[in-house]
């Protein structure tokens, strides 16, 4: 079967990117990282990638500002140059426009380290924690054009213990993120992920359960 070639959108240290290389060599997902693209030049994502023979490229955004729809387009034209199918965005420090998202329509995923629709946005461990919320976690979703507002695929919940700091939290959910972004991907390329307006529905998925967690 033809697998899914992924293009993944960086910022910095890639740790995101670097368990989906993991799980994609282990063999529990099945699909392909096509390129992974940066738009900083010294992200260590890129190295990451270059270690595994995966093409890693720098698209520059410098002399864009102001002008994302124009920098949108160099990463379209980067992404089709390698037959990319599905993007994943993963710890991409840019807000990306309706460019990008025409190109690829319900083709964008994104992580991001709080369980949406609470707490979008930037420093969210550390919101989470001053909010006094008793759990937090992660989520991967459909990007639209809002910021962190797409349909919700898959989430992972961790507790927020009395002594947390935004560190020990930050590393809690890290942890989570790793596991869940890869999921996500697998089920994508499984074809079972159907959007119904808000909500994505995973199909054949036979859990039922009457559970709950309780903190503390
Ligand atoms: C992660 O916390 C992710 O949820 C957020 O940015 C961070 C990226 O970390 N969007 P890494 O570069 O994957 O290590």
């Amino acid at each position: 079967m033809k697998k899914t070639r992924i293009g993944v959108l960086v910022s910095g240290r890639g740790s995101n990117l670097q368990a989906i290389i993991d799980n994609i060599e282990k063999g529990s997902v099945s699909a392909e990282l096509a390129v992974v693209i940066s738009d900083q030049a010294d992200a260590y994502a890129l190295e990451r990638a270059r270690k595994h023979h995966i093409p890693g490229v720098h698209v520059s955004a410098k002399g864009y500002k102001g002008r994302r729809d124009e920098y949108d387009a160099l990463l379209v034209k980067e992404l089709q140059k390698h037959n990319v199918e599905l993007v994943a965005l993963a710890g991409f420090m840019r807000i990306i426009t309706p460019t990008l998202l025409t190109a690829f329509p319900h083709r964008v995923l994104n992580i991001h380290p709080a369980l949406l629709p609470s707490f979008p946005g930037l420093h969210v461990q550390k919101a989470a924690l001053e909010h006094g919320v008793k759990f937090s976690g992660c989520t991967v979703h459909f990007v639209d054009e809002g910021m962190d507002t797409g349909p919700i695929i898959i989430q992972a919940v961790v507790p927020i213990l009395d002594n947390d700091t935004e560190d020990k939290l930050s590393a809690r959910i890290l942890k989570q993120e790793h596991k869940i972004y890869s999921r996500a991907i697998q089920l994508y390329a499984d074809g079972r992920l159907r959007i119904e307006g808000r909500r994505v529905v995973v199909t054949d998925n036979r859990t039922e359960t009457d559970e709950f967690l309780m903190n503390p």
